[in-house]
């Protein structure tokens, strides 16, 4: 039984401030919802004081973001052991604005996320295709090179600490997200090709979807047999959308909605 993991992706957005707010607003929304992990990612700036105001909750802080490289002369990056000295569960790597933006390649988030395990963080790895490469019908191709790719310097032991998040670059901030159906197609492809890479213990690994997910929305994708969670950007930013995602994620579909 996989425990659905619900993740809030702030992007460039919060000040220290505002991430509190966010913080006090959200948690007496999830109270009492247990059976999902509920992770936060704000930016670097406001990772202390969302530290801080999820204190003694069951919420998890997680960073956008890491160096692949462990200290020294890096003007500008944050490294694993800084994450984790702050209290970072996680964080999120080789997303797909970090690819496109910044040219991160499937070497360089395989190297992230074997920094952050080994600092005993877990890492949110992302895949996805874009639009033009699911038109020429190259979506399963593309994930298979970026699976191989990003998960290259991880071994059996590093799955418990895995999360592999897909989301379809033609979904993410468009209001257009993949049906469930093609979600649960792309999902069962991932989780096979997690099981031929880590073998029978990939079947706890959660796989979360991306792009667009609202509270209208997430119900039916998780609903989904492969769908264990969602990592969500516009939705999260504000504590009432965010917190009925977490309630919607956490309802059992067996049960109907
Ligand atoms: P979105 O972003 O929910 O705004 O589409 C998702 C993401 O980029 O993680």
């Amino acid at each position: 039984m996989r425990r659905p993991i619900l993740a809030a992706n702030w992007k460039m957005n919060k000040t220290c401030g505002e991430a509190s707010a966010f913080a006090s607003a959200l948690l007496p929304r999830i109270a009492g919802e247990d059976g999902v992990e509920v992770v936060i990612a704000p930016p670097f700036t406001a990772l202390a004081a969302v530290a801080e105001a999820i204190a003694g909750s069951a919420v998890a802080l997680a960073a956008q973001n890491v160096s692949a490289e462990p200290s020294g002369a890096f003007t500008g990056e944050i490294s694993a052991a800084m994450l984790a000295d702050l209290g970072c569960r996680w964080a999120i790597v080789g997303h797909s604005e970090r690819r496109r933006l910044y040219g991160e390649d499937d070497a360089l988030v395989a190297r992230k996320a074997r920094a952050l395990r080994s600092q005993g963080l877990g890492a949110i790895v992302c895949v996805g295709e874009t639009l033009d490469q699911r038109e020429a019908g190259r979506t399963l191709a593309v994930l298979n090179e970026q699976l191989e790719g990003s998960l290259q310097e991880l071994s059996g032991e590093d799955v418990p600490h895995l999360v592999v998040a897909y989301e379809p670059v033609w979904a993410i901030g468009t209001g257009r997200t993949a049906d469930p159906e093609t979600a649960q197609e792309v999902h069962a492809h991932i989780r096979e090709k997690l099981a031929s890479r880590f073998g029978a213990d990939s079947g706890s690994i959660r796989i979360q979807y991306g792009g667009s997910v609202t509270p209208e929305n997430v119900y039916a994708l998780m609903a989904q047999p492969d769908v264990d969670g969602a990592l969500v950007g516009g939705a999260s930013l504000d504590p009432e959308s965010f917190g009925r995602i977490v309630c919607f994620g956490s309802e059992d579909p067996s049960q109907g909605s």
